[in-house]
């Protein structure tokens, strides 16, 4: 059976058109703070009419199987993903093909999982299975979490995104996953959903998805420290993870969710928390449940005493949420993208935990362990191919009313047939996809920008052969 399956390689592509939530905020008649400090967010990224979820990734897959050398003959599954529906019955991962199809390989298992933010949870989970399974054939597997978060006009808004994220999956990784250490919570409610195919707006009750998220947080942790104790008969505590991920709609989001560890562990009685902060937390654990997600003061005092241990264990991987926004599936894996961009030189031996939500709803906690790897997957180089500060840097801002204008086009354009776009591609990087046309029959047609991919370390045809 193979080992220290994991993520042996990563790549991040998000639109390099954004807006600044201060900007946002004035423009919608916010309250001076409100998207910024109310909800954490510094900006948000978002696709023009020449970029879509089938682009970002096409453009992500390429460029990660360039960076890393990685021959397109060496996937033997692929697995998207997403809930940014283009077409109900053809899936993205059949756009994708066109990348392997050319270099012969059409012998590539998987196809797209769709619940909310965790459809790309649920495709990484299916290739770790896959690798660490009977019907493995020695390939890599590949997964994709491409998603183009928008919301109509209102108080959703400025809690959009979008990104495309490619992830390598194979053995004897620099970032394995604790296999065993896993807690999901699964659930039916409407906090969020997409009923009317006509738009690609979601229907959403952000109160209850707020309620949702912690209830999700709270059982996971539950179930996972239960595993934990099971396997290794010792407490589990936050101070057993170096850092913790969370799937990020908004900033606010993950503070209050860190919070409710912290909670969760004065309540276990665990050693994470001192007696400070015991004290403090305390007189809350006579609330029930349900009364303590509602509960202010708790929601107050929790973010006070966590605020230390937040700042250490968290706030690392904070940087591409708040500067892109929600990117539905890729979001959980762009704050860990975040963490190896800031630490990557001191995660060798941690333990690193992540939190996948998916409203409506599906959520997993779960594990993996750091080791620095082997050139070309390593984490240093992991994050040198990432190269996130460069793209966040190359970016261009838009203002929101350019941004309005943009929104208005693509609801028009939604379902749409018959037209081509601009083909405007002079705000992209070489080496991007972009969208050219849209036939009578529906039919998507994609550009690829000339030149070489992201940050032009190897060419389109510079593969080499890289399997085990
Ligand atoms: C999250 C969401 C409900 C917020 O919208 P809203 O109801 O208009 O916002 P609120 O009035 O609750 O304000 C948001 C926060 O900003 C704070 N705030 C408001 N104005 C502020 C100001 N001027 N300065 C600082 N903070 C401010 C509020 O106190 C609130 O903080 P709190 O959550 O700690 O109470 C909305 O953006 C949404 O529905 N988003 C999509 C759903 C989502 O992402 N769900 C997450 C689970 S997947």
């Amino acid at each position: 059976m193979a080992e220290n399956v994991g993520i042996l390689a990563m790549d991040i592509y998000f639109p390099p058109t954004f807006i600044q939530q201060e900007a946002l905020e004035a423009h919608d008649g916010a309250s001076k703070g409100k998207y910024t400090i109310g909800l954490g967010q510094d900006c948000m990224g978002f696709c023009t009419e020449v970029e879509d979820v089938i682009s970002m990734s096409l453009t992500v897959v390429s460029s990660l199987l360039e960076k890393y050398g990685v021959d397109p003959k060496q996937i033997g599954r692929l697995e998207v993903g997403s809930e940014t529906v283009i077409d109900k019955s053809k899936s993205i991962k059949t756009f994708l093909m066109q990348i392997f199809e050319k270099y012969g390989n059409t012998d590539i298992e998987g196809v797209d999982s769709t619940n909310a933010c965790y459809g790309g949870t649920a495709a990484l989970f299916n290739c770790v299975n896959w690798v660490e399974s009977s019907s493995w054939d020695g390939r890599y597997g590949l997964v994709i979490c491409t998603d183009s978060a928008v919301y109509a006009e209102g108080p959703a808004r400025p809690t959009g995104g979008a990104a495309a994220i490619a992830i390598l999956v194979g053995p004897d990784a620099p970032i394995a996953f604790e296999s065993k250490l896993r807690g999901s919570y699964m659930s039916h409610v409407y906090d969020f959903y997409k009923p009317n195919l006509a738009s690609e707006y979601p229907v959403v009750d952000g109160k209850l998805s707020q309620t949702c998220y912690l209830m999700a947080v709270d059982s996971c942790y539950k179930q996972f420290c239960h595993k934990y104790e099971k396997l290794e008969g010792k407490q589990f505590s936050i101070s057993d993870a170096e850092y913790l991920v969370f799937h990020s709609p908004y900033n606010k989001l993950v503070q209050k969710s860190f919070a409710r560890l912290v909670f969760n562990d004065v309540l276990r009685n665990a050693s994470s928390v001192d007696e400070v902060g015991k004290e403090k937390l305390g007189p809350f654990s006579t609330l029930s449940d349900a009364e303590s997600y509602q509960n202010r003061d708790l929601e107050k005092a929790s973010q006070q005493v966590a605020k230390p241990l937040y700042d250490a264990k968290v706030q690392p991987t904070t940087l591409i949420p708040k500067q892109v926004g929600n990117m539905y599936t890729a979001s959980l894996y762009a704050a860990f993208a975040s963490l190896i961009h800031n630490k990557h030189s001191s995660l060798d031996g941690k333990r690193v935990i992540l939190f996948s939500y998916g409203s409506g709803l599906s959520a997993t906690m779960f594990s993996l362990q750091l080791r620095n790897g082997q050139h070309p997957f390593s984490l240093s180089n992991i994050a040198a191919v990432m190269d996130v500060g460069e793209k966040l840097k190359s970016r261009l801002e838009f203002p929101p009313e350019k941004f309005v204008e943009i929104m208005k086009l693509m609801e028009h354009r939604y379902g749409a047939k018959d037209f081509v776009t601009s083909k405007d591609s002079s705000l992209l990087s070489p080496g991007t996809y972009y969208l050219t046309e849209v036939d009578s029959m529906y039919r998507r047609f994609y550009a690829k920008k000339a030149g070489n991919s992201m940050n032009g370390i190897a060419t389109e045809n510079g593969v080499i052969a890289n399997g085990h």
